[in-house]
């Protein structure tokens, strides 16, 4: 069960202050927690940079409370942009849009357009409302790490440093938006998230997916940020437990993340039960690769999901997912992807 708690008047009071200070607000969202900042305070979103180690020309999302002050941020809204807004807003969905010429570099990351979603969850409205501006969020964890979906996870990720959290319970979705942005009056599918491509299409017809679900490269970028994370790899369906139980035979401890339960039992395997329900799978995943990352695995190995629009997403991550864990390298590339900064 998701609980859905509201904020208290004391705790948006404190969190509004904190904002206004140019401090950050840790949020939850109904996808993941964002690390938040007033997006008119551009010291205060570079803060926000530093905090998570990301490169400082990595563009974030701006959170509303409504479409109402959208043109405070945006200099046009496209007729398929305003569907998509009228349908999924608020909820977990990302419109990337032409900036006003007020918003400031630090935000898009010196890039011609702005990414504005407006949440659903009860505190993230609470917030928004109380705050009356624009919230700059990407998700509370240090760069190339997994997002966080419970307050725990952004204690872990932060400790003191991030003084204000606001605890909202689990994120109800526990993946990140989908994110939409638009080639002359045409969709394209930057990330994929809760809403699907084939609820997009439904919406309004046509629309244009990137190949491996890139969203548009930062110029310049570079790394020295590398979080030590298990590897992942992902393994066959049917070939889950003869990996798991030949690995750990060979003296290794091997972390499993499946769909059912182990056929027998292996020494050395520490092995989640995900379920075969997409929806709850999904909700689970971050949480589940956090406690698998902690138990002190040499890998982690993942039973590939079905072929099914429903995996999608769960899928999308899970490949994001392994590709960092092969290489450390490959980080910089995945976090520019989407999902992992
Ligand atoms: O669910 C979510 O989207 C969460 C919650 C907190 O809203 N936020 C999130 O933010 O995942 P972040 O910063 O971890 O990922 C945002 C993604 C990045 O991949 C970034 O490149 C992309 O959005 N993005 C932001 N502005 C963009 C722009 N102007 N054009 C293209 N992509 C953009
Ligand atoms: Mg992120």
């Amino acid at each position: 069960m998701v609980r859905i708690v509201r904020a208290s008047a004391s705790e948006l009071e404190a969190a509004v202050q904190a904002l206004r200070d140019g401090e950050p607000v840790a949020f939850p969202t109904e996808t993941v927690y964002g690390l938040g900042a007033n997006a008119q305070n551009p010291a205060a979103v570079r803060r926000l940079f530093e905090l998570k180690g990301r490169p400082a020309n990595h563009p974030v999302i701006v959170h509303l409370d409504s479409p109402r002050y959208l043109h405070r941020w945006v200099r046009e809204v496209p007729e398929v942009a305003e569907k998509l807004a009228e349908r999924f807003w608020p909820g977990p969905l990302t419109l990337v849009l032409p900036r006003s010429s007020t918003v400031h570099d630090v935000v898009t990351g010196g890039q011609d357009t702005i990414a504005v979603r407006v949440p659903a969850h009860p505190m993230a409205q609470q917030l928004l409302t109380a705050f009356g501006g624009g919230i700059a969020a990407p998700s509370a964890n240090r760069y190339g790490r997994i997002s966080p979906t419970r307050a725990e996870h952004v204690r872990d990720e932060f400790g003191d440093a991030v003084r204000v959290i606001l605890d909202g319970g689990e994120c109800q979705i526990g993946l990140e938006s989908t994110i939409v942005a638009f080639d002359g009056g045409r969709a394209r599918l930057l990330r994929p998230g809760a809403v699907t491509l084939a609820q997009l299409q439904e919406a309004l017809g046509e629309v244009l997916v990137t190949a491996g679900g890139e969203t548009p490269r930062v110029p310049g970028s570079t790394s020295s940020h590398y979080a030590p994370g298990t590897p992942m790899q992902i393994v066959p369906q049917d070939e889950i437990d003869a990996r798991a139980s030949a690995l750990s035979e060979g003296g290794q401890r091997i972390a499993v993340l499946a769909q059912r339960l182990p056929l027998s039992t292996y020494p050395y395997v520490t092995w989640i039960n995900a379920g075969r329900r997409a929806e709850a799978y999904g909700h689970d995943l971050y949480a589940n690769l956090r406690t698998l990352d902690k138990a002190g695995c040499a890998l982690i190995l993942v039973q590939d999901v079905p072929e099914d629009p429903r995996w999608d997403v769960i899928r999308d991550r899970l490949r994001r997912g392994a590709a960092l864990g092969v290489a450390g390298d490959d980080r910089e590339a995945a976090a520019v992807l989407g999902v992992l900064p």
